[in-house]
């Protein structure tokens, strides 16, 4: 079985961070949201992943390389404009031939093992399998309608309420699903769904199965989103200390400290992740925060936020939540008395008083 991972896309609901960035690799937890999907994929046995690239391609290429640190071969495939998934898939069919393949959307973070899937598809001799959650936003998400446990429809971001089984980013599928691509015709936002060739599948009489999760995912499309699946990775790790922390540092709950990074007079409150190269005094942290490799935090109060590489936050007064902060932002204030800004924003940043 060959991995298509798709990689490609705009990310508008999350400028300005991604102006310069690939979507996919925002870190989560410290860690580009992609590897996580390349990690699982790997874990799953599938050696021969097609990573589908746009705009963002020699950023993604860098980032991830050949493969071999996770011990597969990844290859990557252009698409010049996004056109959908079921369009990236079309652009994949050089890579994929005619083998049986996973394709997983590198923004969503999947939790689950991957193995379970492929051996549902294999055991129950499908053609394609989705996997499937129930969600309280369907309207965001492609749907399917069961009815006696088979899939009857598949609605591509419903107005009206007809489910709430959203359509999790991660299908399995054998050569057929070609033919219904070529078959399915652009949507309302103009792009080949995958959800309609799926549907296309189901008409011409092919096995479409489904899965359930057993463990927690989340598409990372908006900041919130981002967030929250930043705060459940963060319940996950196991603290470790690289760094150093002085005596009057005070930490409780699980906390990484990367190497070469020191805290000076600091209250963490785990969960709490610190890059390598960091500098942090007079700080509180936490809990569920993450700051990037190379930043430097002084006098500041932080809570629920990912802080990305290089940033310089100094001496702000009012507590920073729920925040996403890109890299080699510097906020710094010259200390109480003075009543005025001095800024340099590109367009869509946002910076809001609670
Ligand atoms: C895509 C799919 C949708 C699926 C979602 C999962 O949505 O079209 O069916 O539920 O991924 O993340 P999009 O990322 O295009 O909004």
């Amino acid at each position: 079985m060959k991995g298509l991972i798709l990689s490609g896309g705009i990310a508008s609901r999350l400028w300005p961070i991604t102006y310069n960035r690939a979507k996919q690799l925002l870190p989560l937890a410290n860690k580009p949201i992609l590897f996580y999907g390349i990690e699982s994929l790997a874990k799953a046995g599938i050696k021969d992943i097609g990573i589908i690239v746009g705009q963002t391609r020699d950023e993604i290429m860098k980032a991830v390389g050949d493969g071999s640190r996770w011990g597969v071969k990844i290859s990557y495939i252009h698409q010049q404009s996004p056109d959908g998934l079921a369009h990236a898939v079309k652009v994949a069919r050089p890579f994929l031939g005619d083998a049986d393949f996973l394709m997983f959307l590198g923004d969503n973070m999947i939790r689950d093992d991957l193995k379970d899937f492929i051996d549902q598809f294999y055991r129950d001799r499908l053609n394609a399998l989705i996997v499937l959650d129930k969600v309280k936003n369907p309207q965001q998400f492609g749907v399917a309608v069961i009815q006696d446990d088979r899939i009857v429809k598949l609605l591509e971001k419903p107005k009206e309420f007809v489910s709430d089984m959203a359509i999790v980013g991660l299908y399995i599928f054998d050569k057929n699903v070609h033919s219904s691509i070529d078959r399915i015709k652009p949507s309302k936002r103009n792009e080949l769904e995958i959800t309609d060739a799926i549907q296309d599948m189901i008409e011409m009489g092919f096995e479409v199965g489904y899965g359930r999760l057993k463990k927690w995912w989340k598409d990372t499309g908006t900041p919130l989103d981002m967030l929250e699946a930043n705060r459940r990775l963060l319940d996950e790790i196991e603290g470790s200390i690289e760094g150093t922390t002085d005596e009057n540092t005070d930490m409780k709950g699980k906390v990484v400290i990367g190497k070469e990074s020191r805290t000076v007079n600091c209250k963490i409150r785990g969960p709490v992740v610190i890059g390598e190269n960091c500098f942090i005094k007079d700080a509180e942290l936490g809990p569920y925060t993450v700051v990037g490799r190379g930043s430097r935090i002084e006098n500041c109060k932080i809570e629920d936020s990912i802080i990305m590489e290089n940033c310089k936050l100094i001496n702000i007064e009012k507590r920073i939540c729920n925040s996403l902060i890109g890299e080699d932002v510097e906020i710094s204030c010259q200390g109480s008395g003075s009543d005025r800004y001095s800024l340099v924003l590109g367009s869509k940043n946002r910076i809001k008083s609670m």
